[in-house]
């Protein structure tokens, strides 16, 4: 077990590189299922989720060849249909499998993930368009169970904007005799990425990244060679350990067009935010204005971004209004921010934080990734040392946080326990 210790206090200054997204690595390495031969994947975050799906597709039969950030994956012989316990537990992603094994072979068995420490998250939504499209669905000893002879084209309307619902049906849709609609599909950049990755094995995708996607299905794909997209996450939480620590940072490779939201309310807090030809620069202000957020689907304000705003609020210059609408438990890491010193007050979907003038470093522990990110955050800009525990959930989502925040000048460092 490890945990990060930190010294606050110190200004972020300098550059830093931002990983391939993780989220989109997910969905793209299941997509590799849809077919043989041997696809290659550049860019891929070097992470525990990253390792997760690996092992799921090795564990299905799939060869995989990994070297830094690169990967060739081959799923000729596919020799299961089973995503099992084990490994979906540890990552609800491994779902994303369940589209591309049932497209492909006509058959898939998915372990159901239980709840999650942000909230229920079902997947009733992925269940019911499979079902539209032709599929028998039981449910077994905790297990999906999804047979077809082929799946066939349906017009689906997703109830709410899901990611994984939108990314698990289109990549069923690409191998499904006839067209797909899918309406009020999420619009997320990584829904993008993956619909340029399938197209470029073969598929006939149009609408990706609007709320209405149209898949034309095909009889056979090639394999894809895709590099992944940069993480706007990762951008994001850089974005805003460089305002909240009153640094200046380019965040080489943050693309400006997935963030729009991010850097609106960044510089509604008083941040300078330059877009640059390799990057977002972003330069601290002094004071932290207060500001109002609401969570909601893409181009909304990302939910994921909502914990790490929530930690440079605190120190905001007046009271800020967070409303979280996308998931209904995510404001676990409230609690150890005020440990730390703020003030924020839980009122249903709503967080009041009040600004503080400081932060008091504190022993604190993770309870899910995004909130890891902002307990590190509010170390960086604490008085004193911060230790952060439960890191294994940072370990998912963030390629080498610490020595990237080393490299800007922060004092952090990677402790064994
Ligand atoms: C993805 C992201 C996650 C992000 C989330 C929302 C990945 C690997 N993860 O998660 O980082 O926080 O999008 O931007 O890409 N829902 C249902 N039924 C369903 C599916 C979803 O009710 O069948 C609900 C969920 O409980 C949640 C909302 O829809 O309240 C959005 O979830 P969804 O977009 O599906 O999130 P994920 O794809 O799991």
């Amino acid at each position: 077990m490890n945990k990060i210790v930190i010294h606050g206090g110190n200004p972020l200054n300098g550059t830093v590189q931002v990983s391939g997204a993780k989220n989109s690595a997910l969905p793209l390495l299941c997509a590799t299922l849809l077919t043989g031969g041997d696809h290659h994947l550049s860019n891929i975050p070097q992470l525990r989720d990253i390792r997760t799906v690996f092992e799921l597709l090795k564990t299905l039969g799939a060869e995989v060849d990994c070297s830094g950030d690169s990967a060739v994956i081959n799923a000729d012989r596919v020799e299961s249909i089973e995503a099992p316990y084990d490994l979906v537990k540890t990552m609800r992603a491994s779902v994303l499998v369940l589209g591309p094994l049932l497209a492909r072979y006509g058959h898939a068995r998915v372990s159901l993930p239980g709840g999650c420490a942000i909230g229920a998250r079902p997947i009733d939504l992925h269940l019911k368009g499979l079902a539209a499209m032709g599929a028998e669905i039981s449910l077994d000893h905790g297990y999906v169970e999804a047979r077809v002879e082929r799946l066939k084209g349906a017009t689906i309307y997703f109830d709410m904007p899901t990611v994984g619902g939108t990314e698990n049906l289109m990549m069923a849709a690409t191998l499904a005799e006839g067209t797909t609609v899918l309406e009020n599909a999420a619009c997320e950049p990584e829904i993008i990425d993956l619909a340029t990755a399938l197209n470029g094995m073969g598929a006939q995708i149009s609408g990706a990244g609007t709320d209405t996607i149209t898949i034309e299905g095909v009889d056979a794909l090639r394999p894809m060679n895709h590099r992944v997209m940069a993480d706007r996450i990762e951008a994001g939480t850089f974005m805003v350990a460089a305002a909240m620590t009153r640094g200046n940072v380019l965040v080489k490779d943050a693309d400006p067009v997935c963030l729009e939201a991010v850097i609106s309310k960044l510089r509604e807090a008083g941040a300078q935010v330059d877009l640059c030809e390799d990057g977002i620069r972003v330069k601290g202000a002094e004071e932290i204005l207060p500001i109002q957020i609401k969570t909601s689907p893409h181009p909304g304000f990302p939910t994921d971004m909502q914990a790490q705003f929530m930690a440079m609020l605190t120190l905001a210059n007046g009271t800020s209004v967070i409303a979280e609408n996308v998931f209904e438990n995510r404001f676990m890491h409230v609690c150890e921010l005020q440990r730390l010193g703020s003030n924020i007050r839980i009122d249903g979907k709503q967080a009041l934080v009040e600004g503080v003038d400081m932060l008091l470093g504190a022993p604190v522990m993770a309870t899910d990734l995004r909130a890891s990110a902002s307990l590190v955050l509010a170390g960086l800009a604490a008085d004193n040392t911060t230790e952060v525990s439960r890191i294994y959930h940072l370990d998912r989502g963030y390629e080498r946080l610490e020595e990237k925040l080393l490299a800007l000048g922060a004092d952090i460092q990677r402790v064994a326990i």
